[in-house]
């Protein structure tokens, strides 16, 4: 089985000494255990389930119906090991996700032979209003449990999930997603200067819901690629890239207001004018930190139309892959300039599938953009110094370029993405932000496209985010969380490789080194100054917190221990998280 990687990832220290003394029981040195003699008993489960109105569930693997014992259901197992690299399918069960880091319970055919609820949440909370929130954020604070949230379970870096941790899963909180014509601010707060569109996102809501109600209303939202993913959890939280980024900024930006259950339970409204340091917390600095967000108030903008290019490039035969990637640079090239005229988009490229990838070419790069509220003669004539450049190759490669006049942003969205993607449990990968003068280093860039190209035998991908450049660079206002190399970034490039032996864990430990080591080093080497994205991260990036959020971290951190000083929010690379070490038992304890 082939992982998809093309589609899976387009659509891819404050000192505690007073509060020690304040407050000891929240010091415990680790969270509690399942095996620990504090886990709650059965009784005090049964307790605390009539405290959320019987929404406690006792966590069982998606894949439990495959496994000999109570859960055992041939048919069952049959559905879902055709629905399993389904990232819809997975999002509807507690702790299904779409890149499990651990797997404690495979498919047929994976990586395991026993089910075990393993490194998941062995309870969740199907939490469906606020009280419900409020009621886990309290058991948990108190019984001293590791606390998970959970929206879709698409985090590719663990952070939706934990070992013997109680889940509140907010994919059910579900207060309705209205539209205002203008942004009414639910605490008369003008601080933002926002006089257009807003829509209300009332819950753990993914965008294909936003999505309708902005289309209904005629308006564009910076959304997710594949309408799958969670709007108000680690999308927005932690940047968020769209293929209307470019036009309007990372969808961290679009955050105009947050209604936000804290560590102590107290809800709050964070805002230019309430709470500003959580606000700008919440917008870039990461999900499943300082508190969780229960609703909350995005831009919209009017619609308009498209002008559509789409691109494939690939060798005319593997004898000429080197001027194939001589044509890859070219294009990395031209992607500022292209974007400063207007076009953005994603792309992908490889040089070595195992699988046929342009017509029978195993080599080969497509990518499809877009200009908003341009003409095509317009887009033609930006593009025509790149394909005269791409021409003088063109008695070794193939380059076809398509044209599409899109009569909205949403008929383009729906043409050339949205589409619900699979999920992938693996693969390894590694992001970095590129700048316009990182792809105008000829050879540097050369040297790195030779690196994440990868070797023949390997499954290497590489993804074009070239959804950087114009409203991107520009700081809408004071409150942004985001790593601020994002605002030098016009390429946010992804390498990524699938295992092929998916039951081998040595051969996994081998790529997972190779894309931090080699791949991730490569692209470091071009630029060495910005970062990584947090949501398409290598989760062993031993440089994670410079990576995902450069000089944005000192606040990130004062907003960390101002509102959750306890630590009753943990998540694996998330803020906070340098003072926690997971145990090889999977138990968490204070450094
Ligand atoms: C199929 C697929 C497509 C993707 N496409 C894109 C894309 O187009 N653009 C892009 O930028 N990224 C994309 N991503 C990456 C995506 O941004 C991350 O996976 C992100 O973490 C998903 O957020 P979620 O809330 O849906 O997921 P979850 O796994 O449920 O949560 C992710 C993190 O957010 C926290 N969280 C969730 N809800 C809340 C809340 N209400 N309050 C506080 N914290 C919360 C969780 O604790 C966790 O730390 C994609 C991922 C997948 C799997
Ligand atoms: C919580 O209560 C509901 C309703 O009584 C029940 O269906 C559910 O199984 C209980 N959950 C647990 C973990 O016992
Ligand atoms: C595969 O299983 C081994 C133990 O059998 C485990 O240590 C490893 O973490 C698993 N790999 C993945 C990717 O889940
Ligand atoms: C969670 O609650 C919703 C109703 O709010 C329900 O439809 C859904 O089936 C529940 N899921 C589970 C796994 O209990
Ligand atoms: C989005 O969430 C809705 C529930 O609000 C669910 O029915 C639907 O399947 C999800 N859609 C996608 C594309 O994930
Ligand atoms: C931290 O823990 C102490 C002691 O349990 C508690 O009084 C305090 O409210 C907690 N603070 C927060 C923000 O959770
Ligand atoms: C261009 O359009 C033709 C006809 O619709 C199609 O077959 C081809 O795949 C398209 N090429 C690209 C690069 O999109
Ligand atoms: C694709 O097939 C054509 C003819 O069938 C052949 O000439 C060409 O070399 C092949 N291309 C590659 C990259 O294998
Ligand atoms: C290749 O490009 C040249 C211009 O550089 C053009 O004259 C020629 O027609 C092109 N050939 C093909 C096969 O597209
Ligand atoms: C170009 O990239 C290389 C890394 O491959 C780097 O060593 C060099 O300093 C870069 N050149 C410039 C001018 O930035
Ligand atoms: C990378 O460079 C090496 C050494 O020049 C070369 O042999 C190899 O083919 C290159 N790989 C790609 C994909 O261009
Ligand atoms: C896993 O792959 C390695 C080489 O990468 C090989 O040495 C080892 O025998 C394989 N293990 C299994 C169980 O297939």
């Amino acid at each position: 089985m082939l992982p998809d990687l093309k589609r899976s990832l387009l659509c891819v220290g404050a000192s505690f000494s007073i509060l020690t003394q304040a407050a000891p029981s929240a010091y415990e040195s680790c969270k509690c255990a399942p095996t620990d003699p504090c886990w709650p008993s059965a009784s005090e489960w049964v307790a605390f389930n009539k405290t959320v109105s019987g929404r406690l569930i006792k966590t069982v693997p998606v894949a439990a119906p495959c496994y000999k014992g109570p859960y055992y259901n041939a048919a069952a197992c049959a559905d879902i090991e055709a629905r399993w690299s389904d990232s819809v399918f997975q999002s509807q069960f507690p702790i299904g996700y779409s890149y499990p880091i651990t797997q404690s319970c495979d498919i047929p055919g994976g990586n395991t032979t026993t089910c075990t609820v393993g490194q998941d949440p062995p309870y969740a909370i199907n939490a469906s209003s606020t009280a419900h929130v409020v009621a886990g954020i309290h058991y948990a604070a108190d019984k001293n449990l590791r606390l998970a949230i959970k929206m879709t379970g698409h985090d590719l870096i663990g952070r939706s999930t934990g070992y013997g941790s109680l889940e509140i899963w907010i994919a059910h909180l579900r207060n309705g997603i209205t539209f205002e014509k203008t942004y009414q601010p639910s605490t008369s707060c003008k601080a933002n200067h926002w006089t257009g569109a807003a829509i209300n996102v009332g819950g753990g809501y993914n965008w294909s819901a936003v999505y309708k109600v902005a289309q209904t209303n005629n308006v564009i939202v910076v959304g997710g690629g594949c309408p799958d993913v969670g709007v108000l959890g680690g999308y927005t939280q932690g940047g968020g890239h769209s293929l209307a980024m470019h036009q309007f900024g990372p969808a961290a930006d679009q955050l105009l207001e947050a209604r936000v259950i804290l560590a102590n339970g107290q809800q709050v409204v964070a805002s230019p004018c309430q709470h500003s340091d959580l606000f700008t917390a919440l917008r870039g600095g990461g999900g499943g930190t300082y508190g969780i967000i229960i609703s909350g108030k995005i831009k919209a903008y009017p619609e308009t139309s498209i002008i559509g290019q789409s691109l494939t490039l690939a060798p005319k035969s593997l004898d000429h892959l080197a001027d194939f990637m001589a044509a890859v640079r070219i294009i990395y090239e031209a992607l500022p300039s292209l974007q400063d005229g207007g076009l953005s988009g994603y792309g992908s490229w490889t040089a070595y599938s195992p699988t046929p990838f342009i017509g029978n070419s195993t080599a080969g790069l497509t990518y499809s953009m877009g200009a908003f509220g341009k003409t095509k003669s317009q887009v033609q004539s930006l593009f025509a110094p790149t394909q005269a450049k791409l021409a003088q190759c063109n008695h070794t490669t193939d380059l076809f370029v398509n044209y599409t006049a899109y009569e909205s942003y949403f008929d383009y969205y729906f043409a050339t993405n949205g589409i619900n993607s699979a999920a992938e449990s693996s693969s390894a990968l590694v992001s970095r932000l590129l700048t316009k003068e990182s792809l105008s280093n000829s050879s540097g860039l050369a040297r790195m496209l030779n690196i994440t190209a990868g070797q023949p035998e390997e499954f290497t991908f590489n993804e074009i985010g070239a959804v950087g450049g114009g409203a991107v660079l520009s700081t809408p206002d004071p409150y942004s969380g985001i790593n601020p190399a994002w605002r030098q970034t016009y390429v946010m490039n992804i390498v990524a490789r699938g295992y092929l032996d998916t039951t081998n864990y040595t051969t996994a430990q081998a790529i997972h080194h190779d894309i931090t080591y080699v791949k991730g080093r490569a692209m470091t080497a071009l630029a060495p100054n910005t970062g990584s994205y947090m949501n398409e991260g290598d989760y062993q990036d031993p440089n994670y917190l410079k990576n995902y959020y450069g000089n944005a971290l000192p606040q990130l951190r004062a907003a960390k221990a101002k509102y959750d000083p306890n630590g009753t929010f943990y998540c694996p690379t998330c803020v906070g998280s340098d003072q926690w070490e997971q145990q090889p038992s999977g138990k968490l304890c204070r450094l």
